[in-house]
C-alpha cells in the first residue's frame, strides 16, 4: 500500500480538559478542533505538529471502545493512523496479504476523513488506522 505520512496518533485520555494544560501550555500546541464522533462514542481534540496530528480520544460512554481500552490498559497511545491516497485500495492490499480487517470498507471519521482500521492481531499489536482525505 502507498502510505504518505503519519496522519495522526490517537491517544486515549479520561479527560481532554485535564490534558489541555500539558499539550497547550507545555508542548505549545494549539487545540484547533474538538468534536464528538457519535458512532464511536468519543470526544476528540486535535493538535497539529507539522503535517501530523495528535488526536486525544475521550470516551463519552461507558461502553465506548475507548472506555474499555482505558479500563484494560490505562490512558496512553491507542492507535497510529497513516495517510494514504486510497483507503479502499489499501484495505484490498491488506486483505490480500492476510491481514485481519476491522473495517472492510472505508467509513466516515473525524475531520471529514474516510477511515478504516486494521486489527491489532495482524499488525504487531498496534491498532492501525488508514485515512484518506476526500477533499485532496
Ligand atoms: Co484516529
Amino acid at each position: 500500500m502507498n502510505l504518505t505520512h503519519i496522519e495522526h496518533l490517537g491517544i486515549a485520555v479520561k479527560s481532554i480538559e485535564a490534558c489541555l494544560p500539558y499539550y497547550e501550555g507545555v508542548l505549545g500546541l494549539k487545540c484547533y478542533n474538538i468534536e464528538e464522533v457519535a458512532d464511536q462514542k468519543v470526544k476528540t481534540a486535535f493538535f497539529k505538529v507539522g503535517q501530523t496530528k495528535i488526536e486525544l480520544l475521550e470516551p463519552t460512554s461507558e461502553d465506548s471502545t475507548i472506555a474499555k481500552f482505558i479500563a484494560n490498559k490505562g490512558e496512553g497511545i491507542h492507535h497510529i493512523a497513516f495517510a494514504t491516497d486510497s483507503v479502499t485500495e489499501a484495505l484490498a492490499d491488506a486483505a490480500e496479504k492476510g491481514i485481519r480487517l476491522i473495517d472492510t470498507a472505508p467509513r466516515g471519521g473525524a475531520e471529514g476523513l474516510q477511515i478504516a482500521f486494521l486489527h491489532p492481531k495482524s499488525t504487531c499489536s498496534v491498532l492501525t488506522e488508514l485515512c484518506e482525505d476526500p477533499n485532496k
